[in-house]
């Protein structure tokens, strides 16, 4: 259709043709200001069905890595009200996202920055008013996330196991979704019912998956694999699988007060398993750098908008 037949299609609909659509949308635009672009961290929310698959010690584990490897990395707790990443990181913190939150302090009091490098936006442990934030609360937190992803390279998001609304609402928030799921049928099956309930939301949802505690080599991607066809059958859904970890031990035998194993050990095949995680990661995400975002794209107006839908 030729521009005129344009015209004349959109006069008999009773709208602006394009010339003044053209005008009317310059008007528009130049009365809203156009979204500004901004530089924004790439955030990656580490989630999953089934609860202990072992989020946390990813969480901080690719923290330390992410840290070594030269990127500004922040991770935020966000298993709203159970809070344990500080511990595995090894730091007390006096404040957290629950004094954040109620406007008590600010973001430069509440980060932390831990022994191995990486800096940590604490969580509260063990507060039930946390456990179900409210749209205020919710609201101050996109806030805080956009301010926080305007100075970093990458935000780790680390949630708290299932499908609570706040959540979900990380999730469909974050650029990617790191599933941890484990090779048993439990954890897999939780796994996909995540991944049906964003994508309900949210059709376009980008998810990697980690299978974590592999007892045998290769046994991850067997898991993966049918996690994968079942996703792709029944809700059209592509995962991309990151890699496993090892069952190990020495992960469980981790003491307060130690550091993480991938600075403690760093030649454990855990920690090797780990790095390699890390080098598919930057692979699969643009090489985790901050990137250009319209301004009502980025982490804090996805939040915004999301949460109105949940
Ligand atoms: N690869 C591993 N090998 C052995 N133990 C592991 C491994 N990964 C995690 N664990 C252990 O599993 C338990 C749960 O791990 P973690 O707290 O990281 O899980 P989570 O998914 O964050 O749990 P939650 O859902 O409660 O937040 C911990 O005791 C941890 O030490
Ligand atoms: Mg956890």
């Amino acid at each position: 259709m030729d521009r005129t037949a344009a015209g004349r299609q959109a006069a008999s609909r009773g709208g602006l043709g394009p010339r003044g659509r053209g005008l009317f949308g310059r008007l528009l635009e130049g009365l809203r200001g156009a979204p500004a672009q901004k530089q924004e961290a790439v955030s990656i929310a580490i989630a999953s069905g089934k609860g202990g698959t072992g989020k946390s010690f990813l969480a901080t584990s690719l923290a330390v890595l992410l840290h070594r490897a030269g990127r500004r990395t922040v991770l935020v707790d966000c298993d709203f009200g159970l809070a344990c990443d500080h511990l595995l990181l090894g730091v007390k913190p006096s404040m957290t996202l629950q004094q954040l939150l109620a406007g008590q302090c600010t973001l430069d009091q509440v980060l932390v920055t831990s022994p191995c490098g990486p800096r940590l936006l604490p969580g509260a442990s063990g507060v039930r008013r946390m456990a179900t934030p409210t749209d205020k609360d919710l609201l101050a937190f996109s806030r805080e996330l956009g301010t926080l992803a305007a100075g970093e390279d990458v935000l780790l998001l680390d949630l708290g196991a299932g499908i609570a609304p706040a959540t979900v609402l990380s999730m469909l928030g974050a650029d990617w979704i790191v599933l941890v799921t484990q090779p048993e049928i439990a954890a897999l099956v939780d796994a996909y019912a995540v991944v049906k309930c964003v994508a309900q939301m949210q059709q376009n949802a980008r998810f990697l998956v980690v299978v974590n505690r592999v007892g045998t080599p290769g046994r991850g991607e067997l898991a993966f694999q049918r996690l994968t066809e079942v996703a792709r059958q029944h809700v059209g859904v592509e995962l991309h699988y990151l890699g496993e970890i090892p069952d190990d031990d020495a992960v469980m035998q981790h003491r307060l007060g130690q550091l993480p194993l991938v600075a403690s050990e760093p030649e454990a095949p855990t920690s090797v398993a780990l790095l390699a995680l890390v080098a598919r990661l930057e692979q699969i995400c643009s090489g985790l750098r901050p990137r250009e975002v319209a301004g009502d794209a980025g982490i804090e107006a996805r939040f915004r908008q999301h949460r109105l839908f949940l």
